[in-house]
């Protein structure tokens, strides 16, 4: 039996509004990707992810549909998107569209009726439930303008503030995890489960190649839904015990799977926030997904924003993922996404060591067992942007933070020297292609504010430059095409407590390969005994290494990566 297609692929995320503007509205655009589509297959990249263009009012730039079956209006047509669909085939890549489950825009007609009176036969699709004083239960107003007595419990919004939002016109409230533009879908109503698995295949029918399914792990809620105790300062294992990886959230996984995706050759990737390694091969064992996306290592950052690389706890936070699915699951390798600032800012030296960070980042994650995602502009060595004032950030979750701040007394400076390092605006800036007006990404004014680096770092400059990082970049993705080892070869650990180097092998059988990344700004010396370092093995290296003997140890310079193919012996 072969592999499934997704297990050899690159996956290639795009962000459609910051990818490329055909059309001068300032905005990125269906036939802005498909002007890109050349540069996307230089890269070597076999998939394309484009986070959601379904008809939305952009609370939350395209994660609030407000129909399932159409297109942004500010990105295209119906039209645009069967000819972006046919020619990503034509050029033998595939495309996986964004699925969002768990919630839709307030604007969505499921919605509009659900909240128009409580008989509704779509009421019970979303989440409505009576304040804790029950109905009319006090002429004064408590929170969110509720009844007094406040929402049903006291559910924390992933984007900050209350998880509730009181309805006047049925006196009740409802749920919404994410922004309040953005309602919780009732999962228990089997009707609702039933009109998102046709969706899905509504989409697979038209020849999509699969789906990154958003926020999929926050489907079910405990019942009853209970009090919770509030995530702030909670470790991240305990945060959310109430709407994340719930017992039960499994039985809905596998009714989609059965009722959408079985008959599909698709790939399907669930984010999947606070499921944990030891968990994860329940949700891609048998006829499930086919991989999902983790966040302890991201976690490992987010908890502690400023205080850089903890190279042992990520050390043991991505084995222990190798590990748990090695032969029995598959993983999904990522270090960037659009919700998550730029890895160069998090983790590398954008000041010092632009490309040597940038590069041995890229190597280090890029070669473990599993399918590597890159993020639009993570393969040119991107940083994090500049904001000026508060007014910069545009981000739903930015304008909530800047607003609670500001109500518990912090003074504007502090808000914004949070925010410089956190927010996901981070990410979204347009894709830089040149050195030209607005890095070449449209004609007319951006949407947001092209990161003023784009004059040395964009495409075109990249390209032409054989020592770039997005010339590195092209290199990893071709050695890990050409090498079956790279692909399918066990991955084990070296050095397990070494703080500066990230080594680890990947074994077929008596050969495979040695992954050598320095990840700190000083010189680390390496040894391991039993693998032979040898200089015309040497496959992949992000500077130049002088021809050297044979040898078992070597001195690597700051955030310098060597993969070398080695020989394992008869160990
Ligand atoms: C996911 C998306 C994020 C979005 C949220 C709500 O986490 O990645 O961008 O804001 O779900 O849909
Ligand atoms: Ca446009």
């Amino acid at each position: 039996m072969t592999a499934p297609w997704w297990k050899d692929a690159v996956i290639y995320q795009i962000y459609p509004r910051s990818f490329m503007d055909s059309n001068g509205d300032g905005i990125g655009d269906l036939p802005g990707i498909l002007a890109r589509l050349d540069y996307l297959q230089w890269l070597g990249v076999n998939a394309l992810w484009l986070c959601p263009i379904f008809t939305s009012p952009n609370d939350d730039n395209g994660y609030d549909i407000s129909d399932y079956q159409g297109i942004m209006a500010e990105f295209g047509t119906m039209e645009d998107f069967d000819r972006l669909l046919d020619e990503v085939h034509r050029r033998g890549m595939r495309l996986i569209l964004d699925l969002v489950l768990n919630h839709t825009s307030d604007e969505h007609p499921w919605f509009k009726a659900s909240r128009s009176s409580r008989d509704d036969p779509k009421r019970d699709w979303y989440i409505w439930r009576d304040g804790r004083g029950g109905p009319g239960s006090s002429p004064r107003r408590g929170l969110n303008g509720g009844p007094d007595g406040g929402p049903p419990n006291n559910w924390e919004s992933i984007f900050k503030g209350p998880a509730w939002q009181y309805d006047a016109a049925t006196g009740q409230y409802f749920l919404h995890l994410f922004s309040p533009r953005q309602p919780d879908l009732n999962w228990e109503n089997p009707a609702v489960r039933k009109a998102m698995a046709a969706t899905a295949r509504w989409w697979l029918d038209k020849g999509v190649d699969g789906f990154r399914i958003d926020a999929i792990t926050h489907l079910k809620k405990t019942p009853g839904l209970p009090d919770a105790p509030n995530p702030d300062g909670l470790p991240f294992a305990w945060a959310y015990p109430h709407h994340r990886n719930v017992p039960g959230v499994l039985d809905f996984v596998e009714e989609l799977a059965a009722d959408a995706f079985r008959d599909y050759d698709a790939a399907t990737i669930g984010e999947a926030n606070g499921v944990a390694a030891d968990q994860a091969e329940a949700w891609v064992s048998g006829q499930r997904l086919s991989m999902i996306l983790q966040f302890e290592h991201s976690h490992l950052w987010s908890s502690q924003p400023h205080a850089g690389l903890d190279l042992p706890a990520l050390r043991r936070i991505l084995g222990r993922w190798q590990h748990a699915l090695h032969g029995r699951g598959w993983n999904a390798l990522f270090i960037e996404n659009h919700d998550l600032p730029r890895v160069l800012s998090r983790w590398g030296d954008p000041q010092r060591h632009r490309r040597a960070s940038a590069t041995a980042l890229a190597t280090m994650y890029f070669l473990m067992e599993g399918t590597p995602f890159i993020y639009q502009g993570q393969e040119l060595g991107m940083a994090n942007t500049r904001f000026d004032t508060l007014d910069d950030f545009v981000d739903v979750y930015a304008r909530n933070r800047i607003r609670r701040m500001r109500e518990a007394g912090q003074d504007d400076d502090a808000i914004l020297r949070e925010l410089a390092v956190t927010s996901r605006d981070n990410a979204r800036t347009p894709m830089p292609w040149d050195a030209s007006a607005n890095a070449g990404f449209s004609s007319g004014t951006p949407w947001l504010r092209p990161n003023p680096d784009y004059r040395e770092i964009n495409v075109a400059g990249e390209r032409a430059d054989p020592a770039s990082v997005l010339n590195y970049y092209r290199r990893l993705i071709a050695l890990r095409a050409a090498e079956p080892a790279l692909r399918h070869g066990r991955y084990g650990a070296l050095l397990e407590r070494n703080p500066q180097i990230y080594a680890y092998t990947r074994r077929q059988g008596g050969s495979g390969f040695l992954v050598l990344c320095n990840l700190s700004g000083q010189p680390a010396p390496y040894q391991h005994r039993g693998l032979r370092l040898r200089h015309e093995a040497l496959v992949l290296a992000n500077r130049e290494v002088a021809p050297h003997p044979p040898g078992i140890a070597c001195l690597l310079a700051p955030y310098e990566a060597r993969v070398y193919r080695v020989d394992f012996g008869a160990e």
